[in-house]
């Protein structure tokens, strides 16, 4: 049987979602648990300024290596930030659409959302696909609460 190339990473109703933009502004994504950047790619690539958190240092590498890759239009709209979404805030009201796509969290979940969620814009959206799981940080490696890379 033949390998299906996966080249769908935003699926039908995310693209809905990106049809949320402010006027008069460059649209704004903040990507919560980016991971390697799939997503962060591709909205990049179709015009989003992309705010791409990750505790990760390995993930937020190999996403800032793929973003140079795909050229300074798309590495120029990333912003890759190391930080613990446990603890991490956004800038307050700042993203059009907050995303939470596929992350593990441990700790208080509504805590969390509504901490995120506070840095969706009047009229913006967000959108959260989350489990509960014990990852955390290993202890005697602290992580940076949101340095920009
Ligand atoms: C399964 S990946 C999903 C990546 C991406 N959102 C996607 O949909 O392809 C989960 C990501 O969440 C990150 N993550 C989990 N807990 C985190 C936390 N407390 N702070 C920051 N990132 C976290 C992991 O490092 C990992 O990159």
């Amino acid at each position: 049987m033949p390998r299906r190339r996966r080249t769908r990473y935003v699926t039908g109703e995310l693209e809905e979602l990106f049809t949320t933009r402010r006027p008069d502004s460059e649209p704004s994504v903040l990507d919560a648990g980016a991971g390697h950047g799939a997503e962060a790619l591709w909205l990049a690539a179709h015009g989003w300024n992309v705010t791409a958190v990750d505790f990760s240092p390995a993930a937020l590498d190999f996403g800032q290596r793929n973003a140079a890759q795909a050229g300074a239009d798309v590495a120029e709209r990333i912003t890759w930030v190391e930080g613990d979404l446990g603890v991490w805030a956004p800038e307050p009201r700042a993203h059009d659409v907050v995303l939470c796509l596929y992350v593990h969290c441990a700790g208080d979940m509504a805590e969390m959302i509504t901490r995120l969620a506070s840095g969706v814009a009047p009229g913006g959206r967000s959108s959260w696909s989350a489990t509960r799981a014990s990852i955390r940080p290993r202890a005697n490696q602290p992580v940076p609460q949101g340095s920009t890379r």
